[in-house]
């Protein structure tokens, strides 16, 4: 575990699966078409049930799917957490499409969601590092400073970010990113 102090909030890190994590709520790297898919997706339907596609469905049908960069919640279903916030992360396209810009705000506006509801805990996965192909050390990067923005702010709700991380290489290039 590594972890940093900010403004009376904390960041840590740590190696595991999301799906396992005891706190208010997840956040989940979905598509846009809210349906579901592998990597984390994957495993947070599996592990939630069908009442967390159900609602992303519901979701779905009121205001389309959930565009790249933004977030919207459900309950979490089975999971220990009680709310899953399900954001879009950027598919790596070379680096000229805005792509830094909209991994940012799936961080900042999964952590507005989660102080819309007044949540106290929140951990994140790697968004967009696996299947969408984002460079990593770049992604870490992203995440850390859109997370330490939160952390400075005077109010808001949110008392403690976790990042989840599921292998050495990619806890290794969050701990970089946490240090400098
Ligand atoms: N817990 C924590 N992290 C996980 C887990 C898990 N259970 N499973 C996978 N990861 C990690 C991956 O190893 C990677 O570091 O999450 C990170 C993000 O990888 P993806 O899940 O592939 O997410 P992303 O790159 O944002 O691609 C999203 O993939 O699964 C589909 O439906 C999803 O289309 C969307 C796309």
């Amino acid at each position: 575990m590594s972890s940093l102090e900010l403004n009376g909030r904390k960041i840590s890190l740590k190696r595991g699966d999301i799906t396992r994590e005891e706190v208010d709520a997840i956040v989940n790297a979905a598509n846009s078409s809210l349906l579901g898919g592998g990597g984390v997706d994957g495993a947070i339907h599996k592990a939630g049930g069908p009442e967390i596609l159900q609602q992303c469905k519901e979701i779905k049908a009121r205001q389309g799917g959930c565009p790249p960069g933004q977030a919207v919640i459900t309950s979490g279903g089975k999971l220990k957490s009680a709310y899953v916030i399900h954001t879009v992360g950027p598919i790596w396209r070379g680096g000229s499409g805005n792509e830094a810009e909209t991994l940012a705000s799936a961080y900042r506006n999964s952590l507005a969601l989660a102080e819309e509801f007044d949540l106290k805990s929140i951990s994140f996965p790697s968004i967009s590092t696996g299947a969408y192909g984002y460079p990593l050390e770049q992604a870490a990067e992203i995440a850390i400073k859109a997370v330490k923005e939160y952390c400075r702010k005077e109010s808001g709700s949110i008392e403690a970010i976790y990042f989840v991380l599921f292998d050495q290489f990619t806890f290794d290039a969050y701990k970089q990113a946490l240090q400098s």
